[in-house]
Formats: structure tokens, sequence, C-alpha cells
């Protein structure tokens, strides 16, 4: 059951990451910045992961714990990763100029939000409804939020 559940939310990953890597081939004449697409497809992976996870808050019922563990511990496990490919300032892609502006103000959003996807992680550990995750779950949205807020364009 768990095993199960476990492969589907791997596949569903994948597929996603598979969609996300033939859209991009097609959508790519923007710009051929690898930093840019390294972001992009983690934040993506980050949308779907919280997309699973989003669901089964909305749907109590249909809360798997072990599905639910995964896609925490993707987040946690990844939370630092898109930050390196900032370093390039005239690699905009679909940042705003303040990613480099307020270089600081940035930092501590990336640090909040690898603080948050912990805390998540560690509530959904032994997490026997949506009750247990529910209010980390939402600092995590929140955090992604307030990022975008002062640090994505609009698109
Ligand atoms: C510390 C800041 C920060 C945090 C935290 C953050 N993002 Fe982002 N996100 C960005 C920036 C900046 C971009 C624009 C990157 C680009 O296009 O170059 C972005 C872009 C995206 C995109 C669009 C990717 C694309 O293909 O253009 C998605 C989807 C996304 N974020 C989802 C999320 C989700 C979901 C979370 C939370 C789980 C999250 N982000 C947390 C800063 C952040």
């Amino acid at each position: 059951m768990s095993l199960f559940n476990q492969t589907r939310g791997i596949k569903s990953v994948i597929a996603l990451a598979l969609i996300s890597a033939t859209v991009g081939l097609s959508a790519c004449s923007q710009s051929a910045s690898p930093d840019i697409k390294a972001r992009e497809d983690i934040m993506k992976d980050w949308g779907n992961a919280m997309g699973i996870m989003g669901d089964m808050i909305k749907a109590p019922d249909t809360f798997d714990a072990a599905t639910f563990q995964e896609q925490a511990a993707f987040l946690a496990d990844s939370a630092d990763s898109p930050w390196t490919h900032f370093q390039d300032e005239s690699a905009k892609g679909g940042a705003m100029e303040t990613v480099w502006s307020d270089a600081e103000g940035f930092s501590s959003e990336a640090d909040n939000f690898e603080q948050v996807t912990e805390a998540l992680n560690q509530a959904a550990q032994g997490a026997t409804s949506v009750e247990d995750v529910q209010p980390a779950f939402a600092e995590v949205g929140a955090s992604c939020k307030s990022c975008h807020t002062e640090y994505r364009a609009e698109s």
C-alpha cells in the first residue's frame, strides 16, 4: 500500500519533470541560461509537490501519510538547491531586479523557506491526519508566496 503510493508519487514527479523538459524546449527561445532553467525546474517540482500535498489538505479523507511524507521530505531536501542559480545578475529569467538589489532580503526569504520546509518535514513524520501537518503546510505556502511577491516578476 505505502509502496504503491510512494511509487505513484515518484512517478508523478518524474512525469512532471518530463513535461517540463518538453515545454522548456519549445519555450526556451527567450534565454539559454542554464541557471534560469535549473532554478525554474526546481521551482516547478516544488509546485508539483505542493499540489500533491495541497490536494490532501483540501480533501482530508484522502490523506496518505507515506505520500505526504515523501513530498515533504523532497521539499526539505531540495530547499537550498535553487539559490546558487541566482548568482549571475544578467540571467534575469522570471526574477525581479530585487533578487540582486536586495540580496539580503532574498537570502533571508531563502533561509526562512529552508526552516519552514524542515518543520513541515518533521511534522509529516508520524503524522496520521491532515490536522498534524496543516499548520506547517500553511507556513510553507506562505513562504513561497512571500518570496514571489517581492522577487518574482509577474508572468
Ligand atoms: C526565496 C525565494 C523563493 C521561494 C522561497 C520560492 N520561490 Fe518560486 N520563484 C522564485 C523566483 C525568483 C522565481 C523566478 C525564477 C526565474 O524564472 O528565473 C520563482 C519561480 C517559480 C515558479 C515558475 C517557474 C517557471 O517555470 O518559470 C514556480 C512554479 C515556483 N516558483 C514555485 C514555487 C513554490 C511552489 C514555492 C514554495 C514551495 C516557491 N516557488 C518558493 C523565488 C522563490
